[in-house]
């Protein structure tokens, strides 16, 4: 990953700018832009915001496939809207990882080239409308979960940019929870497909807040520059916590044979996660990774007239400002 390299002070002055660095973190306050900070938290907040804004673009497909095929005018004027929040998530996220120093187009070309990680979530396929609803329930669901802690991150473009992205994630998961809802007191036909899309989802879902806590290398670090607030599995605790009682008022059964609260010990019990599915999917081996990269390659060049006219366009006005001065 090619980031502009900040000169490096000299050694009595990077003792300080550290200094100046620990006590912001150690304060709770922001680092901004401009500010000094080590290169590995930059390097960090790189991979983490530009996987984030990938995944919001990635994320338009599979919903963006069923836009032309909503049951009526109402639903695909709610689903568009959504998928365009997820594509203005992705641009501020863009732009927040921009201020660290990358490029638009080195992300871009990343993302492409296949060289960059999204959420696996999003390399499964979906072929029933009921899959909006268990996106929207569980999907955008587990991003809530994960993305409130973000709001207060370190680094103040990020957490700033998760102000915002977290107010249309609310948006999100109840017109999912809506769309089951419907369907569940629908026909049987569409609780069965209901039932189906929620069986598809939820492990999937599960494994969006990342591997168990010991072996999670990163996450103590983050947690250490107040990137990340809370472990993978306390987030993963916290999330099943939300669905229980939200999937009783659903009449929808999620879809683990063991999940109970124990009391004693203040946690859900759960089956065991198949992390050899996750690490299949993460690896590139998921139903639909090369096909979500192919139609994001397609898609960005089927847009170079448009990069090139804005070009011209620019140019031109520069000219014509020149010209009058
Ligand atoms: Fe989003
Ligand atoms: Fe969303």
């Amino acid at each position: 990953m090619t980031t502009k390299t900040l000169i490096d002070p000299a050694p009595s002055d990077q003792a300080a700018e550290q200094a100046a660095f620990d006590a912001v973190i150690e304060a709770d306050s922001r680092i901004e832009p401009r500010d000094w900070m080590p290169a590995a938290y930059r390097k960090t907040l790189i991979r983490q915001i530009s996987q984030h804004a990938h995944s919001e673009i990635i994320g338009m497909q599979p919903e963006g496939n069923w836009i032309t095929r909503a049951p009526s005018l109402k639903r695909k004027a709610i689903l568009m809207a959504k998928v365009q929040d997820e594509a203005g998530h992705g641009l501020y996220l863009y732009s927040a990882a921009q201020t660290l120093g990358i490029t638009r187009d080195e992300m871009t070309e990343q993302l492409i080239e296949g060289r960059a990680r999204y959420s696996s979530i999003f390399n499964y396929p979906t072929p029933t409308w009921a899959d909006m609803g268990a996106i929207g329930w569980l999907v955008d669901g587990a991003a809530i979960c994960n993305q409130v802690p973000l709001c207060r991150a370190s680094y103040g473009p990020y957490a700033r940019a998760m102000v915002r992205i977290c107010k249309e994630e609310s948006f999100h998961q109840r017109q999912g929870f809506e769309i089951l809802l419907t369907l569940m007191q629908g026909t049987e036909a569409q609780q069965r497909m209901a039932q189906d899309a929620v069986d598809r989802w939820y492990w999937p879902s599960l494994m969006m807040f990342g591997p168990p806590d010991d072996e999670s290398p990163n996450s103590a670090q983050s947690m250490a520059w107040k990137i990340k607030r809370f472990s993978n599995d306390d987030l993963r605790q916290r999330f099943i916590g939300m669905l229980v009682p939200q999937a009783e008022v659903l009449g929808v059964t999620l879809p683990d044979p063991e999940l109970r609260w124990d009391e004693a010990a203040g946690r859900w019990i759960t089956s065991d996660i198949d992390w050899t599915e996750f690490h299949e999917v993460l690896a590139g081996r998921g139903p639909m990774n090369a096909e979500r990269i192919r139609r994001r390659r397609e898609a960005h060049e089927d847009g170079a007239w448009v990069r090139e006219a804005a070009a011209e366009y620019a140019r031109t006005q520069q000219r014509r400002r020149e010209e009058a001065a």
